[in-house]
């Protein structure tokens, strides 16, 4: 590492050191060691499947067809294979110690919990829960990937049509979680963002909220974002490799 990364480490050790009301704030780039793709930037999800087709509300409402192939050949297969990565664990450590608030995380997959965190906000839901529009039962994964080798779009046993637990383009977030973001984002004393590019709102607002009420702002991204010129510290690296130099597992 370069002596600028290493002066930028023991910053973010004294940082986390002195901070105990820690939010970790996770994108598509903290997930990516664990062999998921990110959304933009090259090799992207969305350079390979347009999202305004197979992740967007009105398209799905019309014909889910699109995004019902787009879970079979791409979702499916890399969710169900993907395990968490060094990162996912040194949170979960974070939270042992005591000096992690809260996650928000825009990731669907559910890894986070997976790792064994507790408390975790979804603002952009979760993959691997599938409900009935219509009766609304849930189906895991699994259990959906088996409906659509007999039918696609899958149908419930009610005969209802089924929907991704995840928010897609044109829909709501889940108000509660947005809220229980906002009020972590208020109330932390580091704010901490892990791979995430900031485009996508309200998601991105929260850095923002945070800084706003005195909290200190690190970013740890491969790219730059749009948020650097407010953050205290930025660092342009793997965010998994960071924590993992900056926070021992027990
Ligand atoms: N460590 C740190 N940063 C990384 C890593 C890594 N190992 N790998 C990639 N990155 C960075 C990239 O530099 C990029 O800026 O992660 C960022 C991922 O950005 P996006 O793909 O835009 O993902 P994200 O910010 O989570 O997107 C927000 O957009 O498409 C919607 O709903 C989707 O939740 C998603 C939202």
């Amino acid at each position: 590492m370069t002596s600028s990364n290493d002066g930028k480490i023991s910053e973010l050790k004294k940082i986390i050191a002195t901070s105990d009301k820690i939010v970790a704030f996770t994108g598509a780039g903290f997930s990516a060691e664990s062999g998921i793709s990110t959304f933009r930037g090259a090799g992207g999800l969305w350079s390979r499947y347009d999202p305004n087709i197979y992740a967007n509300i009105n398209i799905f409402m019309q014909d889910s067809s699109y995004y019902w192939n787009f879970f079979k050949d791409e979702r499916y297969p890399v969710i169900k294979k993907a395990k968490p990565n060094d990162g996912h664990y040194v949170l979960v450590e974070l939270e042992k110690l005591g000096k992690l608030y809260r996650v928000i995380t825009q990731n669907i997959d559910g890894l986070h919990q997976v790792a064994g965190q507790s408390d975790v906000i979804e603002l952009h839901g979760n993959t691997r829960k599938i409900y009935c529009l219509n009766c609304e039962k849930t189906y895991n994964l699994d259990e959906t990937y088996k409906l659509l080798q007999k039918e696609l779009p899958p149908k419930c046993s009610c005969g209802g049509n089924l929907k991704p637990g995840t928010i897609l383009f044109g829909e709501p977030l889940p108000q509660a979680a947005l809220e229980m973001a906002r009020i972590a984002a208020q109330n932390c004393d580091l704010f901490l963002v892990l791979g995430s590019s900031l485009v996508v709102y309200p998601a991105a607002s929260m850095p923002r909220i945070a800084k706003n009420n005195g909290a200190t702002l690190v970013i740890i991204n491969i790219d730059p974002t749009p948020m650097d010129e407010i953050a205290d510290l930025v660092i342009n690296n793997s965010a998994s490799k960071i924590l993992s130099t900056v926070i021992k597992r027990g």
